[in-house]
């Protein structure tokens, strides 16, 4: 796992390089898509919203289920990702998208979607097979930035190329036995660790959470400001000495927090003190937005390693989504359809 964390940056760039060299055609009049994936597959898609949300007029909406929005039809894109190429809900809704007439990518590894993409004529974009899914988001997320690059004012190849190197140069020392995540693990112990940032960074965020489980075994959990200080603060207001052992709050600090932003985080972090809740603020200072989220993204998958190291698990396996899948999705496996009305 820490050989394909530190292989992110590189995964990144081919996975560009290939995203833009498939052949497809933005069909004429689109001008919003779904991009459905599941877990690790399904991550890249918020990513790329963030970014176009941000720089485009396009709306990419991510879709973690396999019933589709009513709107989604001909004159929207719809990319089905799944790794493995063999995920029950992806498969469902990618032949959902085909009944609606929806222009349509698949992305895989290979595995059924493949098939069927070769099958219905859809073009599909291929990522190296043999890794673990979440390990491959750099090749998912290239992909996915290289298949929507026509849709940005100007093309990401160059940026994307300054970032995956700011990437491998922070590879050794974020890896490191004393990197800052070690020393972050070494703090969070056995704390519940409640990853908090601002919406910008909320899939970065949601991603950390996702790697703690998946590579450290454990709970984690995220939430993003200004919105949990209408609900969540509640809750913190109402802890006690007890309950608060048990947490520990990461804020993810962006370059593009504004002030406002800045003193709300200032607000729960105050409160957060009087209520003897241990919080540490990680920065991402790079002034471009791509930048810092791929930063944000490769520290986090550093600290879930870390915290992995620190409670002796593997960080390798997820059996208990293999067994899921092999007990759910048998009755499936012939009809990878849905009732769509
Ligand atoms: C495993 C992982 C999972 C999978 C998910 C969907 O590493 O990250 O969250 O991504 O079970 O499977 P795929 O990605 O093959 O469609």
């Amino acid at each position: 796992m820490r050989e394909w964390t530190r292989a992110f940056p590189a995964q990144l760039r081919s996975g560009f390089a290939a995203g833009r060299a498939l052949e497809f055609r933005w069909p004429r009049g689109v001008d919003r898509s779904v991009v459905v994936g599941m877990g690790g597959s399904a991550i890249g898609a918020d990513l790329l919203r963030s970014l176009t949300d941000a720089e485009t007029d396009l709306l990419v909406q991510p879709v973690r289920e396999p019933t589709l929005p009513r709107w989604v039809g001909p004159s929207t894109l719809a990319v089905a990702v799944s790794y493995s190429g063999d995920t029950w809900e992806t498969l469902a809704a990618f032949d959902v998208a085909g009944r609606r007439g929806a222009p349509r990518v698949a992305v895989s590894s290979g595995g059924r979607l493949q098939q069927l993409a070769r099958a219905e004529g859809v073009p599909h974009l291929m990522v190296p097979p043999g890794l673990q899914p979440r390990a491959a988001l750099g090749s998912l997320l290239g992909g996915l930035l290289g298949l929507f690059d026509p849709a940005f004012p100007a093309s990401n190849r160059d940026r994307l190329d300054r970032a995956s190197k700011v990437l491998l140069m922070g590879a050794d020392e974020l890896g490191g036995a004393a990197g800052p995540p070690t020393r972050l693990a070494a703090r969070i112990r056995g704390r519940l660790p409640w990853i908090c940032s601002s919406e910008e960074l909320a899939p970065v965020a949601r991603r950390w959470a996702t790697q703690i489980e998946e590579n450290a075994k454990r709970l984690a959990h995220w939430d993003a400001l200004p919105e949990s200080l209408h609900n969540v603060l509640v809750a913190w207001d109402a802890l006690t000495r007890r309950e608060a052992e048990r947490y520990f709050v990461v804020r993810l600090q962006g370059a593009g927090d504004d002030q406002a932003l800045r003193d709300r985080f200032e607000y729960l972090s105050k409160l957060l003190a009087g209520r003897k809740v241990p919080v540490a603020t990680v920065r991402f200072e790079a002034s471009d937005r791509l930048e810092r989220t791929l930063s944000a993204i490769q520290w986090g998958d550093y600290l879930s390693l870390a915290l992995a190291e620190l409670g002796g698990v593997d960080p390798f396996p997820v059996e208990a989504i293999q067994r899921m899948k092999h007990r759910l999705e048998k009755d499936h496996k012939s009809r990878n359809t849905i009732d769509d009305r």
